[in-house]
């Protein structure tokens, strides 16, 4: 029984989680995930404030830790609280509070006041946050019946793609402990740049979901963009050129149709993120592709890369809409692995690390 613990950035997460099947056959059940939003807190900011995101996770984390019931808190084996990457006033206050929280149950444990003493052994582990976007697809949503009747091993070597707000990963794991990183972003991430050019038409906060909406009444192949190291030998991805592109086509042509520029947007990154992915699963005869981050939540990125990954015979997995966004459910799945592979993340906020 893990209790997940997520503050990297504008959402406050406490999750219960159930896992059991090793490193082999994990399988997860959620049993609360609680998620409190700031996005409206931020929203007049454009970006993530972080002394703000700080005050907002001291205030929400005791309120969603008072949802879990007494019997709840006993059954608790591990605690796994996000320590990076992110931003680091952030990640203290879960830190803080996921020590605080062990050291309080462990002693109720041993008075044998409210647990009968059934979780003196109570650990406590670093998760990081990418790992958590990675291991996604692992929750219960509508795939877990395809995982079900699958042999794991199939899955492996798998392409993941991580497309969050702060980051543009593609990975070659040859198992649920072993991975190489094969690229990532050169500048701006993918999510980033979506919020970036729905500023640039007037769209608010994150933008990424208003691109997307806005998109679908545009048309994406007026306004011609460039796709940025789509064709280069390597995997690295560039997003700022392409977002300067739709900053000099709307100075250039004030009259222009803000939707067609969404839509072209969104349909150069797409194809962009679909053929870098695409590549490095052909070159690796992947098994499967695996789509994880905020960017996930896309649909057009969904059904794109789904198709070209059927095509070419991989599996394409990503988790359901809930778990694509920022939660602690993923967290408490990134703190199991991370316990079983005995990867201990220092306890200490790690604003910069990678995966
Ligand atoms: O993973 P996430 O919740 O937070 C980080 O770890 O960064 O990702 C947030 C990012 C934001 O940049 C947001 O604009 C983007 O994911 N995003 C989307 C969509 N929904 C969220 N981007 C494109 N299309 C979407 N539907
Ligand atoms: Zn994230």
């Amino acid at each position: 029984m893990i209790l997940g613990i997520e503050t990297s950035c504008d959402e406050t997460g406490i999750a219960l989680v159930e896992a059991k099947g090793g490193l082999r056959a994990p399988r997860f059940k959620v049993l609360k995930n609680f998620v409190a939003s700031q996005i409206k807190i931020h929203a007049p900011f454009g970006g993530v404030v972080p002394n703000l995101a700080k005050r907002e996770h001291l205030k929400n984390l005791p309120l969603l830790l008072k949802k879990l019931t007494a019997n709840e808190l006993k059954a608790i084996k591990l605690i796994s609280v996000t320590v990076g990457p992110g931003l680091e006033p952030a990640l203290w206050t879960g830190i803080n509070f996921a020590q605080e929280l062990c050291s309080k149950l462990k002693a109720s444990a041993e008075s044998g006041l409210a647990s009968g003493g059934k979780n003196p052994k109570l650990k406590i582990v670093g998760a990081n946050h990418l790992e958590g976007h990675l291991y996604s697809f692992l929750l219960p949503n509508s795939y877990s019946n395809i995982l079900k009747n699958i042999r794991i091993r199939n899955l492996f070597p798998a392409i993941a793609l991580i497309v969050s707000g702060g980051h543009t990963i593609l990975l070659l794991m040859e198992s649920f402990s072993k991975w190489k990183k094969l690229g990532e972003t050169r500048d701006d991430a993918a999510g980033e740049a979506f919020d970036k050019v729905a500023r640039m038409l007037n769209l608010p906060y994150p933008g990424g979901p208003e691109i997307e909406k806005f998109a679908h009444k545009g048309n994406s192949d007026v306004i011609p963009l460039p796709r940025p190291m789509m064709t280069q030998k390597n995997y690295d991805f560039s997003f700022s050129g392409l977002k300067t592109s739709a900053l000099y086509h709307l100075r250039d042509n004030p009259k222009a149709n803000k939707a067609d520029v969404a839509a072209s947007f969104q349909k150069a990154a797409i194809e962009v993120l679909v053929a870098k992915t695409i590549r490095a699963a052909k070159e690796f005869d992947a098994g499967s592709v695996l789509l994880s981050g905020g960017v996930a939540a896309n649909k057009s990125l969904r059904k794109n890369l789904r198709a070209a990954a059927n095509k070419i015979g991989a599996r394409f997995l990503v988790p359901d809409f809930k778990y694509n966004l920022d939660n602690a459910a993923m967290i408490a799945v990134a703190g199991y692995f991370a316990n079983l592979r005995k990867k201990n993340y220092k306890l200490m906020a790690q604003g910069d690390l990678s995966v």
